[in-house]
């Protein structure tokens, strides 16, 4: 049964929400999108996704929150014509960039991560998989492991053992060494170097099934080797290159800048479609989530010593501690009744401002960057916290449309088999659906659309896979 838009968020609001029956009939159950003019404002989707793993070099690296390939599939194959230029802004692990190449259009991506930048460019570069084969007999001809004397990849890393056996640190030492020895480009030595990350949260000590990077003192671990797990990742990544080799056209190819989504500044504008999914507010702390890849990485990314990787922790979109000396303003007043400060955990209300005022910023920029009527697709989910839920979603609305942005429709899916490492039902909030907004690039100031509904469905644990 079609319900009408009103009928929809009455129901919603009313349901019990708890039961997964009560949950599962409000649900249109498809197996993709229909197009954006067949879908009502505000209607929810159950999608079913093959358990099967998304293929091309989208699985190169782990990256948690990274959403799923069919989403920026949609919106670019019903918003971007061929050779139009598509920009992430919050490109993250740079799903939007592969899904771009693969159907003629140019990509552009930005994150102020330097290592999600070095994942989105070994994704989407264009780099010959009979040269990377080259390459890793070279490798394989140089690599004589382990290295002595081990020495820290950082200069300020204390206690490095804590975090790899001596056996696994002098692999991989003799490794990066290999690695930056060889004749290569820098972007077969980027598609290497990501490989290479690909492996050191599993060949750590550290515990490779939650986001947080700890050694556990009641699970023993026991970390495969080094040298195999590389190769069976190098055969995994190398399969990856050659079919999206395949399936590219030559003409299309990906841009990644590091930078700052609030302040966009970029090679080719105006840009023809953004769509992007943003940070959450106390979002996955993405560089402590990736210390260890910092550790041995970051010298490589400028990240050259841990005060440098503190101080950039902290001036990320969504920080739960932003920098002190960024004195936030007070919230914007189009959130007034959105949010209310009193309600929000004192130490939270800085975070809360910063991630505010960084979104602010954001659309404006990105309306500058965008052209006129172009289309900009904001995936995001609902997310709760401890003193109830914060409209994340109705937030970032209107930050855009006092941006110049018109909100044209919105609507949610369930995530049924969510393409990711680790749940997000967690400690940061319970995401249970993500919501795609339809903004247009209207140049002027429109009017706020009534608030989307906040159905709190919780996941089963059979929708996330681990
Ligand atoms: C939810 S993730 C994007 C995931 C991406 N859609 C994918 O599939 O991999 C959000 C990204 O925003 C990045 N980010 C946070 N603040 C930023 C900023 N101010 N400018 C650019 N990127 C930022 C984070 O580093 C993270 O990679």
């Amino acid at each position: 049964m079609a319900l009408t838009q009103p009928d929809l968020f009455s129901t919603l609001d009313n349901a019990d929400c708890s039961s997964d029956g009560a949950a599962a009939a409000l649900f249109r159950e498809v197996p993709s999108f229909p197009p954006l003019g067949d879908i009502a404002n505000g209607e929810l989707f159950s999608l079913s996704l093959s358990n099967r793993a998304p293929g091309l070099t989208h699985g190169l690296h782990r990256f948690p929150a990274k959403y799923i390939p069919r989403i920026p599939a949609w919106v670019i194959d019903e918003f971007a014509g061929e050779d139009d230029v598509v920009l992430d802004p919050f490109c993250g692990s740079g799903t939007t960039l592969v899904e771009a190449l693969l159907r003629s259009r140019q990509a552009i991506g930005i994150d102020c991560d330097p290592l999600a930048c070095l994942i989105s460019r070994a994704k989407t570069y264009a780099v010959s998989p009979a040269r990377i084969q080259q390459l890793v007999i070279e490798l394989h001809r140089i690599w004589r492991g382990p290295a002595v004397p081990l020495v820290a990849p950082m200069p300020d890393l204390a206690n490095f053992g804590h975090w790899f056996s001596e056996r696994a640190w002098g692999d991989l030492q003799a490794l990066l060494t290999a690695i930056l020895t060889l004749d290569a480009s820098p972007e077969e030595r980027d598609f290497l170097l990501c490989v290479f990350s690909s492996i050191l949260r599993w060949v750590s000590n550290a515990d490779d099934q939650t986001q947080k990077t700890y050694v556990s003192g009641t699970l023993k671990k026991n970390p495969p080797e080094v040298e195999p797990l590389f190769c069976r990742a190098l055969e995994k990544a190398l399969a990856g290159l050659e079919e999206l080799t395949f399936l590219r056209r030559s003409s299309a190819a990906a841009t990644v800048i590091q930078g700052d989504a609030s302040d966009i500044r970029l090679p080719t504008h105006p840009v023809d479609l953004i769509v992007t999914s943003p940070p959450y507010l106390d979002s996955v702390d993405y560089m402590y989530n990736f210390m260890l890849e910092y550790f041995w990485l970051g010298p490589l990314l400028g990240v050259n010593d841990r005060r440098t990787f503190n101080r950039m922790r902290r001036g990320v979109t969504g920080a739960k501690n932003p920098a002190a000396d960024a004195r936030p303003p007070a919230l914007p007043r189009c959130l007034d009744d959105l949010i209310d400060e009193r309600d929000i955990i004192h130490h939270r209300v800085a975070a809360t401002r910063a991630y505010c005022d960084s979104m602010r910023r954001h659309f404006h920029s990105a309306a500058k960057a965008l052209k006129r009527d172009g289309y900009y697709f904001l995936i995001i989910g609902n997310s709760q916290t401890r003193k109830g839920v914060l409209p994340i979603h109705d937030s970032l609305i209107r930050l855009a449309v006092d941006a110049g942005f018109a909100f044209e429709k919105a609507f949610a899916y369930r995530i049924r088999r969510h393409y990711m490492k680790f749940p997000r039902a967690g400690r940061g909030g319970i995401i249970t659906m993500d919501w795609v907004i339809a903004l247009r690039n209207a140049q002027k100031r429109t009017s706020y659309p009534d608030r989307l509904p906040l159905p709190d469905f919780t996941l089963r644990h059979d929708e996330v896979a681990n």
